[in-house]
């Protein structure tokens, strides 16, 4: 039976799945239950069965690699509705972790026990499905519409500690042995003579306010996303119908998710959020020790970064230019820990102890001298840069990690400007640094492997995703970002007003619109970029210039209540500016364009092929290593709606020949800005995807 032991103890049949690394239910593993209930059932030797996980964990779900192929049987459904007839009773016995369909084995035993900070959950939605072997017709029944919703809309998984108090978990075991647990709980349930206590035998639960009140709520919040709103419908079958006609209900409008590209697109994520770690480049190769960690620079990043690495248990000594400068940096990153504090993330103890501690913020770098790793988070200037990295090489000791959180900054200047580039890598984290998921790795070209390793084994430590990025303008995302953010501007003066754009793309799934972006960031970043580039501009790039007059006016963005929007007092969302639209109507007199009319499709159109082509080249040249990688980027770092997967896998699942098609005609009309990518050419006549390249 492969991963499914069956062994009887003193007449308690103990069932264990065994399918590293998290016991998914593959098909191997259904079959094995089945056969195994089966032969309990039939089993005089053993009055009752405990299901348990061998490992870290119960069992974490349905074998997501087994999704979008030909369904094998046993189905889950049924194995689960095999587990719950047997006549005599079966505990599930949960540790570590009990997800998806791992908790729906569970919700078919007749019986739920779990050690203490044992997590349980029904994350479907996160793929873009719902539970689909029984969730929604059992939970319910034991825990009420609402709890149901709350855990099944959600995804967050709950603590069986929690789960105690509203009758999802019956028993709490002792101890960190799950067996020796489960044994002592079995045997007291057989003491007790307790029966066999099937869910589907519960009372349907009553549907009252509750479906209508979640159904209202998400239709605000979910932004596109379809999961969330048929599993309401599901678990609204569990309150009308009998238990198998709402089991049946439930298999309908799972088989309907399982076949959309949301799902297909979250699913992408899953995967290619793991892929990103795993580089040749680095396998088998160990990471340098870091427990040290120094910090130059404590403005907007250099705060952010160091609060990060204190939340994470590492030592941080900042430095700063003077001593009011260090002071401040102290108050963001004491601010930062009492945010987290708040929010209940960090005790008030655990703060103390890192504010006295764990950081030091000074004015000398003979403080960075025993530190692991510097990070250096100063002005975005090139000989400010080689200032500090001059003095980092005079100061850290031999195998020491010199980093850089440059934006656009060549990385390889940077390093060699040292006597050690093998030890130099960028690290450039995302504002808010604390918060913010991505960190591009940005491999220069004499960096050594090891240093490589570090950089994403640090990343794991602070809980960021690290993405390998090669040196170039803008590294992955911002690069791309340039481009885009390029053809919005392009359509505003050809016609299009930023409130359409930024409606247009918050349709689409966006979190925010360019503009609404560029009024959080702040317009002196755009404008400072500009200012950047000017030297090398080409006469036929077309200028923004509704951008540099608001920046001129001082309106730049929420901080100074105005920019693309008016923000009124304590207001952060913003109203559209009649006055900006006039002086966008006088740069588009002023450059002699007739404006004419966007729809929506073809903002949408225009915005993802620049950002897709820019995609393409970013991979062609090696700078991303997969189409993955940039897709985890857009999905960390720029509010890129996940259940699309990123922008590669939305380029697949709309079809490269359309892409390219787009491109090709937008080229038509400014063959300077447009120019397909040579590989989006190459995969098109090919007839291959992106993913193609995710293989490799
Ligand atoms: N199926 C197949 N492979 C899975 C898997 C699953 N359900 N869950 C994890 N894996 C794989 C990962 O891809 C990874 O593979 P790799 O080593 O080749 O990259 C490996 O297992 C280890 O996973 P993690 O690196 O994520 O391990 P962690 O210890 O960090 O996390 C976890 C463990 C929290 C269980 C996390 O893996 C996770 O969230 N898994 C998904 C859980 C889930 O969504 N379950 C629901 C599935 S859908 C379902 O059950 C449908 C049902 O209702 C019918
Ligand atoms: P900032 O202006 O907020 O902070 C820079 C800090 O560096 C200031 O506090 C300044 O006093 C200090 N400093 C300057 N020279 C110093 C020196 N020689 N020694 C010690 N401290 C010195 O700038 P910000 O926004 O934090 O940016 C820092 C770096 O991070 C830049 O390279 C920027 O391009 C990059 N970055 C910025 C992002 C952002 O959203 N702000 C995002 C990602 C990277």
């Amino acid at each position: 039976m492969g991963s499914v032991s069956y062994e009887v103890e003193n007449r308690v049949a103990v069932v264990t799945v065994e399918n590293p690394p998290v016991n998914a239910l593959s098909h191997d593993v259904r079959s094995g239950l089945s056969e195994t209930f089966a032969r309990f059932e039939a089993d005089n030797d053993a009055d009752i069965a405990v299901i348990l996980g061998a490992g870290r964990m119960f069992i974490c779900g349905a074998d997501i690699s087994e999704f979008g192929k030909p369904p094998q049987s046993p189905s889950l459904p049924n194995v689960i509705t095999h587990i719950e007839a047997c006549t005599k009773p079966v505990v599930a016995a949960m540790h570590g972790m009990a997800l998806g369909g791992g908790l729906e084995v569970a919700l078919g035993a007749h019986y739920r026990m779990a050690l203490p900070g044992t997590r349980l959950g029904l994350p479907e939605v996160k793929l873009g499905i719902m539970p689909g072997a029984g969730g929604t017709q059992r939970l319910p029944r034991l825990v009420g519409v609402d709890k149901a919703l709350e855990m099944i809309t959600s995804g967050t998984p709950v603590t069986a500690d929690a789960a105690i108090g509203f009758g999802l978990v019956d028993h709490l075991g002792e101890g960190s042995d799950i067996r020796a647990a489960a044994l002592a709980y079995a045997r007291s349930l057989l003491a007790d003579n307790a029966p066999a206590r099937p869910t589907k035998d519960l009372p349907a639960a009553k549907a009252d306010d509750a479906i209508a009140v979640w159904r209202a709520k998400l239709k605000k919040t979910v932004r596109g996303e379809v999961a969330p709103l048929t599993a309401v419908d599901a678990v609204e079958a569990s309150t009308k119908n009998t238990f198998f006609d709402g089991l049946a209900e439930e298999r309908r409008l799972f088989l309907h998710l399982m076949d959309t590209p949301q799902r297909a697109g979250l699913i992408h994520a899953f995967f290619a959020e793991r892929a990103v770690a795993k580089l040749p480049e680095i396998d088998g190769i160990a990471a340098r020790e870091v427990e040290k960690i120094g910090v130059v620079g404590g403005g907007t990043m250099g705060a952010g970064i160091a609060t990060s690495a204190v939340l994470s248990g590492l030592a941080v000594a900042l430095v700063e230019r003077d001593s009011a400068a260090a002071d401040k940096a102290r108050k963001t990153i004491a601010d930062n820990l009492d945010a987290a504090v708040k929010r209940g993330k960090l005790s008030a103890q655990r703060r103390d102890a890192i504010l006295q501690d764990a950081l030091k913020t000074v004015t000398d770098y003979d403080a960075l001298s025993g530190a692991d790793l510097v990070i250096e988070a100063v002005f975005e200037s090139m000989d400010v840069k080689k200032d500090v990295f001059a003095r980092l090489d005079a100061t850290l000791a031999k195998g020491a990690i010199l980093a850089t959180n440059t934006s656009y900054l060549d990385v390889n200047e940077i390093a060699g400007s040292t006597s050690r580039p093998e030890d130099v890598i960028g690290l450039h984290f995302f504002s808010p640094a604390h918060i913010m998921k991505l960190l591009e790795v940005v491999v220069a070209d004499k960096t050594a492997p090891d240093v490589v390793a570090t950089a994403f084994s640090l990343a794991k430590k602070l809980g960021k995703t690290a993405v390998r990025a090669g040196v170039c303008d803008g590294f992955i995302g911002n690069r791309i970002l340039s481009r885009y953010r390029t053809a919005a501007d392009h359509m505003i003066l050809d016609g299009a007003s930023p409130y359409q754009i930024d409606k247009a793309m918050t349709d689409f799934g966006f979190a925010m619109g360019p503009y609404q972006v560029s009024d959080l960031a702040g317009l002196d970043i755009g404008y400072a970029t500009r200012q950047r580039k000017a030297a090398d501009a080409h006469p036929r790039d077309r200028n923004p210039s509704f951008a540099d007059a608001l920046y001129h006016k001082g309106w730049l963005g929420q901080k100074t209540g105005r920019g693309y929007y008016i923000y009124d007092q304590g207001d952060r969302k913003g109203r559209p500016d009649p006055e900006v639209e006039r002086i966008v109507d006088q740069a588009r007199a002023d450059a002699g364009i007739t404006p004419r009319t966007f729809t929506d499709d073809e903002i949408v159109r225009r915005y993802m092929a620049a950002m897709v082509n820019e995609g393409a080249c970013v991979v062609d040249e090696g700078i991303a290593q997969r189409p993955l990688d940039v897709d985890v980027v857009f999905l960390y770092g720029y509010g890129f709606p996940r259940w699309r997967g990123g922008p590669m896998k939305y380029a697949d699942m709309t079809g490269l020949d359309a892409i390219l098609a787009d491109i090709r005609s937008y080229a038509e009309e400014d063959d300077h800005f447009w120019s397909p990518s040579p590989l989006l050419e190459k995969l098109v006549a090919e007839g291959r995807a992106f993913d193609s390249l995710n293989q490799r």
